[in-house]
């Protein structure tokens, strides 16, 4: 399916840009500190139990306080779903699409508020924020077109006899819940969302609890483009008690995830305690990046570090893993790390900040325990501590650019921190680092750096990971795109190895029903 993507923030003017994205905060901040509601059958919803969403940066700063949705109003919501679901499935599919299409254009144009709402509430950078929310608006539009391409699903079979026709058709499952994180928190709101909806399903949003008040955009571009009453409902609140609700409630039809893979696990396991029902899990990584002995070490470092740490190592995409060749190693850290040092975490809302601060507390204590076991256990080159940028933002959750050298098997080498936080080990032979590479219980991202044409090719053989890149300077691991990289964990990264952004994802959203006339 050619596919055209609409706008690029790196493409774009960036005078026009930074001046359109202060005008855009300057409103934005004028109106911090209101309440939200959660939106019911059509309605905003006021509990009068309030989450409050602060700033990361300065977490004194109270941004938005939301309306937590009660355990006891799940029920009205998915009887709500039910019936809003039955209607929206006999909608025509072009007419789902228009809909999902007429959203996209609203969020596109409304990308300066929303991605300056996004900066402040989860600590992404501008261009970042700018690219979530112009990454929302595609998977809206590419989602779209799948629909499009494939005449709604419904396809003639072959005849058996000349009296008979048979149609493959497919059709929604029910009601789905779908739970965002809060490191894309409009974009993944809003591809598992759209892909519930486009295939004729309810959807219950529960955003995270870190950034509530962002998917508020998505939810009023969908009701504004024309989306029925109660097709969509956006319920508030923690992920052990709300969260937990929805996913035990009977009704419930199936349910989409992108979060960390404990939780996942745990998802799946109650979803089909009581019965087999969809499950699409999309559960983080420790992606790994190989850097071959003909690798251009410039391009290696640059990418290296732009996947490590953007957003703060805070995407599932983030390299995490680092197997040098050890001709190279030395280059390699020394580049590297003084990339980290030059790096300074700051204020996300201005326009030279490139990282900003970790989500919350929290993610600050677990840097500071991982740190500590490299110093012990490893060699740190760069970074390893906590950072005051400012007098002012001296309470924020800010740590700095980290770079250790640590052996394979270690803990910090395996498990998944969600920092800004890379380990680098080397190696001798390409045999040698696939193996480290494909040593592990995710297998989401993963890249190469080498010249070598037989190299790349061994590696796209047979790396154990969805999404694999060679000598992308632009980023070593990171930086799908709808409708360009199709993102789908392996391993303990995943459970349907069919990912956003890519051709497969929203038939996942529907089960097949054939139907022959006579
Ligand atoms: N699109 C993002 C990336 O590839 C998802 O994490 O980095």
């Amino acid at each position: 399916m050619s596919f055209r993507i609409t706008y690029s923030v790196l493409d774009a003017d960036m005078t026009a840009l930074h001046a359109h994205f202060d005008e855009a905060l300057a409103v934005v901040r004028g109106g911090l500190g209101g309440e939200h509601p959660s939106w019911i059958a059509g309605e905003a919803f006021r509990s009068g139990d309030l989450l409050e969403s602060r700033n990361p940066a300065r977490p004194a700063e109270l941004l938005a306080s939301v309306h937590r949705t009660p355990v006891g109003e799940v029920a009205r919501v998915m009887r709500t779903a039910k019936e809003a679901q039955r209607r929206w499935a006999r909608v025509p599919w072009q007419e789902r699409a228009l809909v999902l299409r007429r959203a996209a254009d609203l969020i596109s144009a409304r990308r300066f508020t929303l991605a300056a709402i996004m900066s402040l509430e989860v600590g992404k950078n501008r261009l970042e924020s700018l690219g979530d929310v112009e990454e929302s608006a595609d998977l809206l539009r590419y989602y779209a077109g799948q629909f499009e391409e494939a005449q709604g699903f419904v396809r003639p079979m072959a005849r058996l006899s000349s009296g008979e026709s048979t149609l493959s058709v497919l059709r929604p499952y029910g009601v789905f819940v779908v739970i965002a994180p809060f490191n894309f928190p409009l974009a993944l709101a809003a591809g598992m969302s759209a892909g519930a909806l486009l295939g004729g399903n309810a959807v219950v949003l529960k955003p995270s609890e870190e950034a509530p008040w962002c998917a508020e955009g998505l939810y009023q571009a969908l009701v504004e483009a024309g989306l029925p009453e109660g097709v969509l409902q956006v319920v508030h609140g923690e992920g052990e008690t709300l969260g937990a609700a929805l996913v035990d409630h009977p009704e419930v039809d199936g349910v989409a995830f992108t979060g960390s893979r404990s939780v996942g696990y745990g998802i799946h396991a109650r979803l089909n305690a009581a019965g087999i029902r969809p499950c699409f899990l999309e559960l983080g990584g420790k992606n790994p990046a190989i850097v071959c002995q003909e690798a251009d070490l410039e391009d290696a470092i640059e990418g290296c570090f732009r996947s490590a740490f953007g957003l703060s190592g805070q995407k599932c995409s983030a390299l995490s893993r680092v197997y040098v060749h050890e001709d190279l190693k030395r280059g390699f850290l020394a580049g590297l790390s003084k990339k980290a040092l030059d790096v300074r975490a700051g204020d996300p809302s201005l326009a030279e900040t490139f990282m900003g601060p970790v989500i919350n507390a929290a993610a600050v204590r677990r840097f500071e325990q991982a740190a500590a076991e490299a110093r012990r256990e490893g060699t740190v080159h760069a970074g390893g501590v906590r950072v005051r940028p400012s007098a002012e933002l001296a309470e924020g959750h800010f740590v700095a650019a980290t770079v250790a050298e640590l052996e394979h098997g270690h803990r910090l080498m395996r498990e998944e921190l969600f920092l800004p936080f890379v380990g680098v080990t080397g190696f001798r032979t390409l045999e040698e680092a696939l193996g480290m590479a494909n040593d592990c219980a995710y297998g989401l991202t993963a890249g190469i750096f080498s010249q070598k044409a037989e190299d790349v090719e061994a590696f796209m053989e047979r790396a154990e990971a969805g999404v694999l890149y060679a000598n992308r300077r632009a980023g070593a691991t990171t930086g799908a795109w709808p409708g360009v990289q199709a993102f789908c964990g392996w391993k303990g990264s995943g459970s349907t190895g069919k990912g956003g952004c890519g051709p497969y994802y929203v038939a996942q959203f529907m089960r097949e029903q054939s139907q022959t006339r006579v």
